[in-house]
Formats: C-alpha cells, structure tokens, sequence
C-alpha cells in the first residue's frame, strides 16, 4: 500500500453512518468536519471529551458507551479508528477490511485504508492535500493554496461573473489582516472599490489591476453632500450592472453611515448586502491589551461618540447619565472634545482618578497609548499631541491592564508604541 500515491476521492457522506471509534481529541477534530458532510455520526468509546459530549446532548452525534465490537461496523460506510490503543485501532482496523469498509487509523497510517487530507475551503469549493502521511506539510500546502485564492493570486482567471449590487464591508480597526475572509473576498472580487480614509488601504494594493479603486476620501469636504455624492454613486454603478464595494473603516453601522447607503441603494432597487467588520471601539482596546470588561471590575461598557461637545444642540448624548455609568466609556471621535467630556462626566460624579487611555492609530504601524486619569486626560491630549483616530477608554479596566502606572509602582508603558502584531 505504501508505495502509491492514495487515490483521492470526495466522499458524500450526507445521511450515512461513520463510525468513529475513540472518543479523545483526535476523534474531537475529526467529528465537525463529518457533521458538516452530513453524515450520521455513531461515536463508540468508553468516554468523551467535554466537546464531544456537548455535540452528544446536541443530538448532533451519537454516543455508545463503551469499548468497539465487530457488529458496530454494521451499516456503516466510513470509520475512523482513533483511539489511543494500538491494538483497539487494529481490531478496528482489521473487521473494516474484512468488512470491505475504508477505514482510518490515528496511531499508523501506513496499514490504513483511507488517509485524512488537510482539507480547507473557499467559496464553494473544498480543496484536499494528501502526502506521505506528512501532516505539516500537506497543512502548508492546503494553507499556502486558501491563502492565495483569498489573496486572488490564484483566483484571478477564474472570477464568477459579477452580480450587479452593493455589498457594505466592514474592514476592521486598519490592519489588513484585521478584515473578515467574507470581507476579503468581496473585495477580490468587485468592479469597483469606493473605498473611505479609514479603510485598511493597504488591502487596496491586492486587487487586479481591472478594479477600479474611487478613494471617497477625496471627495470634496462637507459632510452632508459627500454623503450624498457617495450614495449617488453607488447606486449609479450597481445600476450600470457592477458589482461595487463600498469599504469602510470598522464595521459599516457604527458610526459609519452605512444604513443610509442600504437607504439609497433600496429606494433604487439595487441589491445589497452587508459584511461586518470589527468595530474599532472593541478591536482598538483589545489590540493594546485593555480588555473592556474583566470580572469583578466592569461588568458593562457604552460606546458614545464625542464628535459634539457636550451641551451642543445636535448632540443625541445624555453626557449627565454617561457620567453617572460605573462601567467602561468607549468614546469614539472624542479627541477635540476630549477636555469638554471629562469636565461633563466628572460634574455627574465620576471619580476624577479614574484611569484613561487614549489608544491612537490602533493595529497600525503607528499605534500609541496615552495613560492618563479623567481629571488629566484634557490636558495629557495636548500635551502628547494625540490626533484622531483614537479612542479613548475610560474606567478600572485600564489599570487592570496597566497596574504598575494605576497602583503606584512607578511608570511603566505610558504613551508607548506599540505596533500590532507585536
Ligand atoms: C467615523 S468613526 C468610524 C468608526 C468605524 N465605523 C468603526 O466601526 O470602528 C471614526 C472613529 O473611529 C475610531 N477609530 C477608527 N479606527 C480607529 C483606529 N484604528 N484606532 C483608533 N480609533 C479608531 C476613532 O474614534 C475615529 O474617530
């Protein structure tokens, strides 16, 4: 057997009953796969691990409980042998063959009759890497290959045609590798990129060079009729039969406008859909190591633009019961305001030593935290010139984060560089 290649083959599985014989860890990381195929999955082993005993009381898999006998094998059409007992997998092993049924083994492949590929998937298509039972190599292989069909090095002669419509994509914080698969893959695949400032730009250099790229941010200032040349556009483009994705910054419904894209696109009759994107106000804190709640310390947090100051007509924000929240403030555009809303928050109450930190640029190469306290965060954002974007964490769950500066060991990190990934 070891001396050919496998013949390989894409079995459908969906309604027959495979046999996994062991109920440890490499039964675990083989049985979603099988569930996602469709089969009837009958689990045979004394015990499970908690994650398979989760899919047992889901009913998504079958559990008997107990060791492998012969009559298991009846009506089934696959089996994996993967316990940690040499001599169990070849009991198994053997009434598979005698029972003309193709069987796996996790302790010795060279006597198996079916080999487990490195498999991955993209876009309809499931791709499978088989070596010499040489698993990280055939991982690398299956990884290199998804990586370029994402990256479209790979895709580019094979492009579906495009549909006419929109799609909204939420490109995370700034790093490029901060967007979603769903998200990349929109991209690879658009007429045409309307792409704004805050959008992870360096993505915009993967695209082929038959991708129109229309950079928003240079559309002439003023809010209003920006917003309105972005939504005639668009629409104009989907109705011309492209398919367009209009890239944002984060996730397209915070603070992002991208509902009255969905507005226009509907009164239009253009199709559109939506992918999200990690929102800044979580992804920021969470790349510079503050977390927004922790236990014992915050057990909620609010999301509130600054980009009014307080007392401002326009503003929606009830800045007195902002202050009187005990939990983590995330605020968002709230640089120029900075010294205005922590002169609100404290006159509703909030301590005045409560830490702050202000994270600029965050996930890109020039991302900074300033740590600060409420009383001194006005002052600390002139003082350390922080330009938007940042945001700026209020609460305890920045000392948590940085208990030498907050607990009197003397400084440690404030205002430091710190590049994601470090
Ligand atoms: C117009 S809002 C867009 C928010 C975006 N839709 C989101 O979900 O993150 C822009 C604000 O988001 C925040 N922001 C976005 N990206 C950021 C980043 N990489 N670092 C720090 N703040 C960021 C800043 O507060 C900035 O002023």
């Amino acid at each position: 057997m070891e001396d050919h290649p496998p013949y390989p083959s894409g079995l459908r599985l969906a309604g027959r009953r495979v046999l996994v014989v062991g109920g440890g860890h490499v039964a675990q990381r083989r049985i979603p796969g099988l569930l996602a195929a469709g089969a009837e999955v009958v689990v045979v082993s004394p015990s499970v691990t908690p994650a398979i005993e989760g899919q047992v009381l889901a009913g998504e898999v079958t559990w008997v409980e107990r060791g492998f006998a012969d009559e298991d094998l009846a009506a089934t059409w696959y089996v994996i042998a993967a316990t940690n007992d040499p001599a169990v997998n070849e009991q198994v092993s053997q009434a598979a063959e005698l029972a003309r049924i193709f069987c796996v083994r996790s302790d010795d492949g060279a006597s198996a009759t079916a080999w487990t590929p490195a498999t991955g998937r993209y876009d309809g298509l499931t791709l499978a890497v088989l070596g010499r039972r040489e698993p990280r190599r055939t991982a690398a292989v299956r990884d290199a290959i998804v990586n370029a069909l994402h990256e479209g090095t790979v895709a580019a002669d094979v492009r579906r045609p495009s549909v006419p419509g929109v799609t909204l994509v939420g490109g995370g914080p700034g790093h490029p590798e901060l967007i979603s698969v769903a998200g990349r893959r929109a991209l690879m695949e658009a007429d045409v990129v309307v792409a704004d400032r805050l959008a992870p730009r360096e993505l915009l250099g993967d695209l082929s060079a038959t991708t129109e790229v229309v950079d928003v941010a240079k559309l002439p200032r003023g809010r209003a009729a920006a917003q309105e040349g972005i939504n005639r556009l668009i629409v104009e483009r989907a109705l011309s039969g492209q398919h367009v994705v209009r890239f944002k910054g984060g996730d397209s419904f915070v603070f992002g406008r991208g509902f009255e894209e969905i507005e226009a696109c509907r009164e239009a009759g253009v199709a559109v859909r939506v992918i999200p994107g990690l929102s800044s106000p979580l992804a920021v804190p969470a790349v510079a190591g503050i977390p927004v709640t922790h236990r014992g310390v915050a057990h909620d947090f609010t999301v509130v633009s600054g980009h009014l100051p307080p007392g401002h007509p326009d503003s929606l924000v009830d800045w007195d019961a902002v202050g009187r929240l005990r939990g983590t403030l995330l605020l968002m555009m709230a640089v120029e305001n900075a010294s205005a809303i922590a002169t609100c928050l404290l006159a509703a109450g909030r301590d005045p030593a409560t830490p702050v930190a202000v994270v600029c640029d965050g996930s890109m190469p020039g991302e900074r935290t300033v740590l600060t306290t409420l009383v001194e965060v006005g002052a600390d954002v002139g003082r350390h010139a922080v330009r938007p974007p940042a945001i700026i964490v209020v609460g305890d769950v920045v000392a948590v984060a940085h208990p030498n500066v907050y607990g009197g060991r003397g400084p440690d990190e404030a205002s430091v560089s710190r590049p994601w990934p470090s």
